[in-house]
């Protein structure tokens, strides 16, 4: 693998709602020296081109431009935000078909570029996307990430912040399994500062219920769907998941974060991309934690990666 020494380098594929807030996200944050843009739509990513170009002035001094493929020989990291999203009233996996196909031509192009990095996707259904990126391109499988549960655990973070009023870094916690309608919540393993969040409720919030948590985790499962109904899509914090996924690979941070990846036994589960804790650097997925889950939370893992393996049938068969 080529993770260059010279200036690190993100090419970002699909420059809809969701590539073109990530490419901002990643100005904003200095976290790529150089960022090519490629889109099927050339004169929208011109356009995007020159209005970051723009931005750079007060942000990074990142290096834009809209590209080819052939930029991706040089990239460290290829993220493919591209393909059909959600209409109101689908679910993630009603996308499978149409965006299959579109991988697939996308990942052959990439892999024709000589491309020797990593793979990020963010495309739904975004854990079958990312086996059939593991699949298509041949890359070993701690090179090609899906954005899995990274949001879901987010959601759930700042939901419950909000909840205890508390600042949401001292919120931890994991939303697992499918980055759709059977996600869990490992309740069992979540904490408010160092205290389980059962114990925090009793001594602070003893008003506090397990509905209120149940509701809190319904609204964590269906926020795509509450945004898509006010705004036709969601991708501000889908992007800056993605950008803390990019900057945890350039820095070699060995964050531990809630991506889809490839499960070779852990959970007891084999070949399939699933969300859960796994520790990313610069290599990508160094190790997937496996933390302890409750009898519930493991019968809720294992239903949700047997849909996941029933919608990937017609794709893989
Ligand atoms: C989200 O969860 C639609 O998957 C996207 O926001």
């Amino acid at each position: 693998m080529t993770i260059s020494k010279g200036p690190s380098r993100v090419v970002v594929i699909g420059t809809g709602y969701v590539g073109s807030s990530y490419a901002f996200s990643l100005i904003n944050q200095n976290i790529t020296d150089e960022l090519v843009l490629i889109d099927l739509n050339k004169e929208k990513t011109e356009g995007d081109v020159m209005d970051l170009n723009h931005g750079v002035p007060f942000g990074a001094p990142t290096k834009v431009w809209a590209g080819t493929y052939e930029d991706c020989k040089e990239a460290d990291i290829v993220v493919i935000t591209a393909g059909a999203n959600q209409q109101p009233g689908e679910t993630r996996l009603d996308l499978i078909e149409k965006n299959a196909a579109i991988f697939k031509s996308i990942v052959d192009s990439v892999m024709g570029a000589s491309f020797d990095g990593l793979f990020l996707i963010a495309t739904n259904p975004v854990d079958v996307l990312s086996y059939a990126v593991w699949k298509y391109s041949g890359l070993p499988m701690e090179r090609v990430i899906g954005s899995g549960t990274i949001l879901d655990t987010a959601r759930f973070r700042f939901m419950l912040s909000e909840y205890f009023e508390l600042d949401v870094r001292n919120v931890h916690g994991y939303i697992m399994g499918e980055h759709g309608d059977t996600a869990l919540p490992v309740w069992s393993q979540t904490r408010i500062g160092s205290e389980h969040i059962d114990r925090y409720m009793t001594k602070y919030k003893p008003e506090g219920t397990q509905q209120d948590l149940d509701n809190i985790f319904v609204n964590v499962r269906d926020a795509a769907y509450h945004i898509i109904e006010r705004k036709g899509a969601t991708h501000y914090a889908i992007a800056m998941g993605l950008a803390r996924l990019t900057k945890t690979i350039l820095r070699n941070e060995h964050s531990i974060l809630t991506v889809s990846t490839l499960l070779q036994g852990e959970y007891g589960l084999h070949d399939l991309y699933i969300g859960v804790p796994a520790v990313v650097s610069r290599k990508g997925i160094e190790r997937v934690v496996e933390i302890d889950l409750s009898e519930t939370e493991e019968k809720q893992l294992r239903h949700s990666a047997e849909v996941l393996k029933q919608a990937m049938k017609p794709v893989f068969n």
